[in-house]
C-alpha cells in the first residue's frame, strides 16, 4: 500500500521538474522512474545497459501511458552526459548507475573503481559544469561492513569488506566533500538495506542477467524449476535459526523514499547520509517459508556452508529516515514476495 499522505506532497511538489535517471533501466531505478512519472515529475532515463535490457524502457512506457526519453550511454562518457544535462534542462539527479556484484568486484576491483568511482566523477563534475547541484545517491548498507551494534544507524562507523563496498564509501567521501567545497550542492546518500519485490503492474521487477547471486531471485529461479534447490548459507549463525538475518525492503517502498528525499532537499544544502530498511529482521529460512507459503509453490533448499564476507545479522535503525524525511516502509514480507513472483513467474 502507498503512503498516501507522502504522495500527495509529491504530487504537489513535483511541477514537472526534470531529473535524469542514471541507470534508469535498471532494477530500482526502472521502480523509480515509474512512480516519479506517476507523481508528475519529467524524467529521463540513462543507461548503458550493461546490466539490463532495453525493453524494460517499452513496458515502462506501457506502465506510465507516456513517452519517456532515454539516452542509451555510459556515465563515464562526459560529453554525452554534460550534453544529456543540458539538453533536457535537468534540474535533479537520481543516481542509480553503478555495478553490484560484490564477488565480482573482488576478483575485478578496477572494473568496479572504474565504473562506480570514476562514472560518478564524471557525472558530477557534468553536473558542476552545467550549474546542476542537487543529486540522490544509490548507497548501500554494505558501508557498513560486519556491525558493531543493532540496530545500525547512521553514525556506525563505515569500514567495508570488499571493493564493491569501499567504492560507495569513497562516493560519500567525495560528495561530502563537494558538498563542504560549495554550500550550492544539496545532496543525499540512501543507504538501503535489501530492496526486493516488484512494481504492482507485473511489468518490471528484478531481473538479473546472470545467475543471481541474491537471495530473493535465486529462490524464485527455484520456484519456476529453472534451478533445483536454494543454498542456504550456513545454519550456525547467533540468530534464532542460525541462518543469516537481513532487513528486507520493498522496492516500491525505498522509491518512495527517494521521493521523500528529493523533497528534503528542495530546502536542506549541504551532504546527508539516510538508512533505507523496515527496521525488521528476517532470516534465510523466514524468507524461503514465506515466499512459498504465499505463493503456493515448493523452494527445496539445503543447508551449505557460509558465504565468504556475509555477515549474520543487518538490519537499520530508521529513525532518522522517519524524522528527517516522514518516510517510512508500509510494505509487508507478504506484499514483497507476491509482487515479485506475479512479475518472475511470467518471464523467461
Ligand atoms: P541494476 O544493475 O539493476 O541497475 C543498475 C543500472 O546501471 C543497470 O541498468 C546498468 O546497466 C546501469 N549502469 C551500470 N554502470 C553504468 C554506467 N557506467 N553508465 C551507465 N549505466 C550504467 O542494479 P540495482 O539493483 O537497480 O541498483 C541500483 C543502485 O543501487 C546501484 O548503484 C547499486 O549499487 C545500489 N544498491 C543496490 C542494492 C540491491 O540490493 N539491489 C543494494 C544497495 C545498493
Ligand atoms: N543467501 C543464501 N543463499 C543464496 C543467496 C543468499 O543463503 O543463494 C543468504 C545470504 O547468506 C544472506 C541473505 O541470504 O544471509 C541475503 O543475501 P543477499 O545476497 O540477497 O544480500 P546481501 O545482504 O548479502 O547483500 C545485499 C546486496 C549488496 C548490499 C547489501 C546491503 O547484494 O550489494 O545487500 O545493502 F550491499
Amino acid at each position: 500500500m502507498k503512503n498516501l499522505k507522502l504522495w500527495e506532497e509529491y504530487t504537489r511538489e513535483s511541477l514537472h521538474l526534470s531529473i535524469l535517471l542514471t541507470g534508469g533501466i535498471g532494477y530500482i531505478g526502472s521502480h523509480a522512474a515509474a512512480s516519479l512519472i506517476e507523481a508528475g515529475y519529467d524524467v529521463v532515463l540513462f543507461d548503458n545497459l550493461s546490466n539490463s535490457d532495453a525493453s524494460v524502457h517499452n513496458r515502462l512506457e506501457k506502465i506510465t501511458n507516456k513517452k519517456i526519453s532515454f539516452v542509451e550511454g555510459d556515465i563515464r562518457d562526459f560529453e554525452l552526459i554534460s550534453k544529456t544535462l543540458n539538453q533536457y534542462k535537468i534540474e535533479a539527479v537520481m543516481h542509480f548507475a553503478g555495478l553490484k556484484a560484490v564477488g565480482e568486484s573482488v576478483q575485478n576491483p578496477l572494473r568496479y573503481y572504474d565504473n562506480n568511482v570514476g562514472g560518478s566523477m564524471s557525472l558530477i563534475r557534468a553536473m558542476q559544469e552545467n550549474n546542476i547541484k542537487k543529486i540522490v545517491f544509490s548507497s548501500s548498507a554494505t558501508v557498513y561492513g560486519v556491525p558493531q551494534y543493532l540496530p545500525i544507524d547512521e553514525s556506525h562507523p563505515l569500514s567495508a569488506i570488499n571493493p564493491y563496498g569501499r567504492t560507495k564509501i569513497y562516493i560519500e567521501e567525495i560528495l561530502a566533500d563537494l558538498a563542504i567545497s560549495d554550500p550550492d550542492w544539496k545532496i543525499m546518500s540512501l543507504r538501503y538495506f535489501n530492496p526486493i519485490g516488484a512494481h504492482d503492474s507485473g511489468l518490471i521487477g528484478e531481473s538479473p542477467k546472470a545467475v543471481p547471486n541474491n537471495l530473493m531471485p535465486y529462490i524464485i529461479k527455484v520456484a519456476k524449476g529453472e534451478l533445483a534447490k536454494v543454498n542456504v548459507y550456513g545454519d550456525d549463525y547467533q540468530t534464532p535459526d542460525g541462518t543469516g538475518v537481513r532487513d528486507y525492503i520493498h522496492v516500491m517502498d525505498l522509491v518512495e523514499g527517494h521521493m521523500a528525499a528529493l523533497l528534503f532537499l528542495n530546502n536542506h544544502s549541504g551532504f546527508h547520509a539516510i538508512n533505507l530498511g523496515t527496521g525488521n529482521g528476517y532470516s534465510v529460512k523466514e524468507i524461503i517459508d514465506t515466499f512459498s507459503k504465499v505463493t503456493h509453490t515448493k523452494v527445496p533448499y539445503e543447508i551449505v556452508g557460509r558465504r565468504d564476507g556475509d555477515v549474520a545479522i543487518s538490519y537499520a535503525s530508521v529513525d532518522h529516515a522517519k524524522k528527517l524525511l516522514g518516510w517510512q516502509a508500509k510494505r509487508d514480507l507478504k506484499e514483497m514476495c507476491l509482487s515479485a513472483w506475479k512479475v518472475m513467474s511470467s518471464s523467461k
